[in-house]
């Protein structure tokens, strides 16, 4: 309508039509930019790291759609163990241990004698909030979890304080595996930034889909770090819950 317009009237006028529709347009651009703006500031920010995970799933790690799925993390553990392979000795540490579950199921499916598992945790539960959880879950009450064998060890306090002995167990001669079970963003983005000296690592996170996928991607994006995906379970809504994978570094 407005090009038929515009072919009655004068080159010059014409200029100044166009001229005046795409002042109006930019005014009225900006305006709707500004309210979307404004209505975002008042979002609470929670609202958009509990969403980041999923367009981080449907866009930045979408090819985890295409790798295996298991229907248990124990089964997913053992798929994790046999790819990794015995050639050499595993180096198994755990960042979130609480009863010690976990580190046990690893320390009896690899039976090597030269392989070494350590489990970090406070041991008085999660150091802040996590969603609906509050400070203090999975305490008990500083007891490292019981175990005969000694191939087993722990490091009590939170991985902000004892990450000098934590480091002093990272051997990269041997077979890594870090599973990352620690729940929390600030936990996870601590370890994978302080760990990203071991260039070439297996990792297992166990609550990908949430404040671990955050994490995983802000480290990608700071440390030029990539992530082939092997297989997950999946959780609610189908999205990727328990995630094995290898990291590397491109440089
Ligand atoms: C879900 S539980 C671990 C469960 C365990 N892997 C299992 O499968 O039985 C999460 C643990 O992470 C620990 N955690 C989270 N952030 C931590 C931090 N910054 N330092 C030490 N421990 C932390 C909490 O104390 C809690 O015990």
């Amino acid at each position: 309508m407005v090009k038929n317009f515009l072919k009655y009237i004068k080159p010059s006028a014409k200029n100044k039509i166009l001229f005046f529709l795409e002042y109006i347009y930019l005014i009225v651009i900006n305006f709707l930019k500004l309210i979307i703006k404004k209505l975002s500031s008042i979002v609470p920010i929670n609202y958009y790291e509990n969403l980041m995970p999923y367009a981080l799933n449907f866009q930045y790690f979408r090819k985890i759609k295409n790798i295996k799925i298991f229907n248990s993390r124990e089964k997913l553990w053992e798929y994790a163990i046999d790819k990794i392979g015995s050639n050499k000795p595993i180096l198994f540490m755990e960042f979130g241990t609480f009863e010690g579950y976990s580190i046990k199921y690893f320390a009896k499916k690899i039976q090597d004698q030269n392989s070494i598992f350590v489990g970090c945790d406070t041991f008085t539960g999660l150091p802040e909030k996590w969603n609906r959880m509050p400070k203090g879950m999975w305490d008990v009450d500083g007891n490292i979890p019981i175990t005969n064998d000694n191939r087993i060890k722990f490091v009590k306090g939170k991985f902000q304080d004892t990450f000098d002995e934590i480091n002093s167990y990272i051997d990269l001669n041997k077979n890594i595996l870090f599973h990352f079970d620690a729940d929390l963003y600030s936990s996870t983005l601590f370890l994978l930034t302080k760990l990203d000296f071991c260039k070439n690592y297996y990792a297992i996170f166990d609550e990908f889909t949430g404040h671990e996928s955050r994490a995983l991607y802000n480290y990608c994006q700071s440390f030029d770090a990539k992530v082939e995906f092997y297989g997950n379970t999946k959780g609610y809504a189908n999205t990727p819950h328990r995630v094995f994978c290898k990291i590397s570094k491109l440089n």
